[in-house]
């Protein structure tokens, strides 16, 4: 089945380097929020930027919302040092530590020792901070699965189309979006591949961000491409991508309505009272074990994103 774990329908990009933005954000609908040392912050400005995300996430009000931090990529200095100030300043108001560029499970087990380390020496649970691991070249894809097992820490595999795209020397600059030339979507070979692994591993399966920050409907089009294949959510670099990825990454509400009701009839019918039948008619649609187990997804995803069904299953009377 499907992870669900923390709502993360819209996962908003928010610059360390900026102390307005690292304000801002605590007021938008976002479920989560990442605060980024990696490419939104010049290297003169990292260790601002650092200085920054300490004192937002300790003195900000990120309620109701999932608080990640992007460090660096393990090919860079940075990266230590990232983990090491940040998670020993904030750790405790920290949930989530998001590794771009992944390559190799043993880069997941440096960042799993590192944070043990560091939760160990400050006296915080040991393991309730997360790994986000970022898949954004030809090698983290084909290692993901090793990825997504490398620490039971790793809650997310994450599409970095940018990066990834020009690691492949895909002949695109329009990021997410699909190219003429080709007619097929060239991204869902990919999207797959972080999908099973994700799904295999019991992880949430997140896309990437999509840079025409002003044509809202370009969004949508994408990120409905990654929802219907099972995508969990969707990185927002501005705010008026938020509602649309809350939308688009959870159910209708007709499809929530309509797997709650699946739910209570295939209850109802397996149980003594309702016959012990294994397939039965709900309407005009058979139902079955198998149509239980799809309407758990959907209904899981709704109740994560608190939505209300409105409508009851009554059983036919006798
Ligand atoms: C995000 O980091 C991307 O490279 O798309
Ligand atoms: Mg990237």
């Amino acid at each position: 089945m499907a992870a669900v774990g923390r709502p993360r329908r819209s996962c908003l990009a928010v610059p360390g380097s900026s102390v307005k933005m690292l304000g801002k954000a605590q007021g938008l609908p976002a479920d989560q929020v990442f605060l980024d040392l990696e490419d939104a912050v010049a290297p003169l400005a990292k260790p601002d930027a650092r200085k920054n995300i300490v004192a937002a996430l300790n003195e900000g009000d990120w309620a109701g919302k999932t608080r990640v931090v992007r460090v660096n990529d393990l090919t860079t200095p940075w990266t230590y040092r990232d983990v090491v100030d940040v998670v020993e300043g904030a750790g405790a108001n920290l949930d989530c530590v998001m590794l771009p560029k992944v390559q190799t499970a043993a880069q997941v087990h440096w960042l799993d020792l590192t944070l043990t380390q560091i939760e160990k020496a400050l006296g915080l649970e040991v393991g309730r901070i997360g790994i986000e691991a970022q898949i954004e070249n030809a090698a983290g894809l084909v290692n993901v699965d090793a990825i997504a097992a490398a620490s039971p820490r790793v809650e997310t595999i994450i599409f970095g189309p940018a990066d990834f795209m020009a690691s492949i020397n895909m002949r695109s600059l329009v990021v997410g979006g699909l190219i003429p030339d080709y007619p097929g979507d060239p991204y869902h070979y990919i999207l797959m591949r972080i999908l099973m692994a994700a799904r295999m591993h019991d992880k949430q399966a997140i896309d990437g961000p999509f840079l025409q920050i002003r044509d809202v409907d370009a969004f949508r089009e994408v990120a409905k491409r990654s929802a219907a294949l099972g995508f969990d959510g969707k990185w927002v670099l501005h705010p008026g991508q938020i509602d649309a990825a809350n939308e688009v990454y959870q159910p209708a509400q007709a499809d929530y309505d309509h797997a709650e009701l699946i739910l209570d009839a295939y209850e109802h019918y397996t149980s003594e009272a309702g016959g012990r039948l294994g397939a039965v008619m709900l309407g005009d649609e058979m139902i079955d074990e198998a149509s239980r187990k799809m309407a758990l997804v959907i209904a899981a995803k709704g109740r994560a994103a608190g939505m209300i069904r409105t409508s009851t299953f009554t059983p036919p009377a006798e």
